[in-house]
């Protein structure tokens, strides 16, 4: 299928193609990109939403702007919107959702090159998703260190300041540096193994885009740096990105649960979905 320019590996652009080059031997290296939408339905809200958004309800914070409860320079002048923020956030109470238990039946099938999420739940760690195949890019609560003099902190005590609404500060002599979960605040550096993790979205033959806006950059740059023969699939609300402009752009618009659940029952799985996410 030539296509001014570009190699169309799909038939068409719908679920339909989709499936049946996901059975065929060209499709090998999945890389998935996952974005808060894809925890909603397990109760924890996304930031951008209108209504639900976490971004839309941080009013009583008092913040100049909603992000600033993630800016570095915010927290270190004003703790406090982020404690109160984490007791909301912090994992532990939530279970991961069906989108969650797709993606480790990608791994069960051999499929699943990487998975690169931009939450902070662990979701995809609890829906056993192998951990090595996940790249928490804007890192999460499994650990947390003083922002002053880097050293680490006992993820215990903090959980119970967060839980006290008490914020943590480092225990090192005449330190007396804030703690902070290991979660990238805007104008950190993303793990190093995002980074080292860049050439899976060369050598993906599928990438599959859930649950995000597309909004924060260099995470949002993922979803272009896969090659032309790369069929992308989006799997979300509403268009975003540059989703559309790829003769293999495959835009399945929907709730996430929704609609992992349709292409598991085209592509046979349905029964082991289900079967993968009761064990959540
Ligand atoms: N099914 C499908 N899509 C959904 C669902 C759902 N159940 N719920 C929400 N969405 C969509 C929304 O329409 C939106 O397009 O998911 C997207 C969520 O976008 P954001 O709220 O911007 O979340 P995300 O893209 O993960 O934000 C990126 O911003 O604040 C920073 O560091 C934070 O990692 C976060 C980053």
């Amino acid at each position: 299928y030539q296509f001014e320019g570009y190699t169309q590996v799909l038939e068409e652009r719908n679920l339909q193609s989709l499936v049946k080059y996901m059975k065929s031997e060209e499709c090998k290296n999945v890389v998935v990109m996952l974005g808060a939408g894809v925890s909603t339905s397990a109760g924890i809200p996304d930031f951008r939403s209108p209504e639900t958004g976490l971004y839309a309800n941080l009013a009583r914070l008092k913040l100049p702007y909603p992000e600033a409860v993630f800016e570095i320079n915010f927290f270190r002048n004003n703790p406090r919107p982020f404690y109160t923020l984490a007791r909301e956030l912090m994992p532990g109470k939530f279970r991961p959702t069906l989108t969650h238990s797709f993606v480790r039946l990608l791994a069960a099938h051999n499929l699943l090159s990487k998975c690169f999420t931009q939450n902070i739940d662990t979701l995809e760690r609890r829906a056993g998703v192998p951990p090595e195949l996940i790249i928490e890019a804007h890192g999460s609560f499994a650990s947390q260190h003083c922002i002053k003099c880097k050293s680490s902190y006992d993820g215990d005590v903090l959980r119970r300041h967060i839980l006290d609404g008490k914020v943590a500060i480092c225990k090192q002599k005449k330190c007396g540096g804030l703690v902070k979960p290991d979660i990238v605040f805007f104008g950190e550096q993303l793990p190093h193994e995002f980074h080292t993790s860049l050439p899976r979205l060369r050598d993906a033959d599928l990438l599959i885009v859930m649950g995000t806006s597309l909004t924060v950059h260099p995470f949002a740059s993922l979803a272009s740096m896969v090659s032309d023969i790369c069929p992308r699939v989006l799997i979300n609300l509403d268009l975003v990105g540059n989703f559309g402009s790829r003769s293999d752009d495959v835009v399945l618009l929907g709730k996430t649960d929704d609609v992992v659940r349709d292409l598991a029952r085209e592509l046979g799985w349905e029964e082991e979905l289900d079967a993968l996410w009761k064990e959540t």
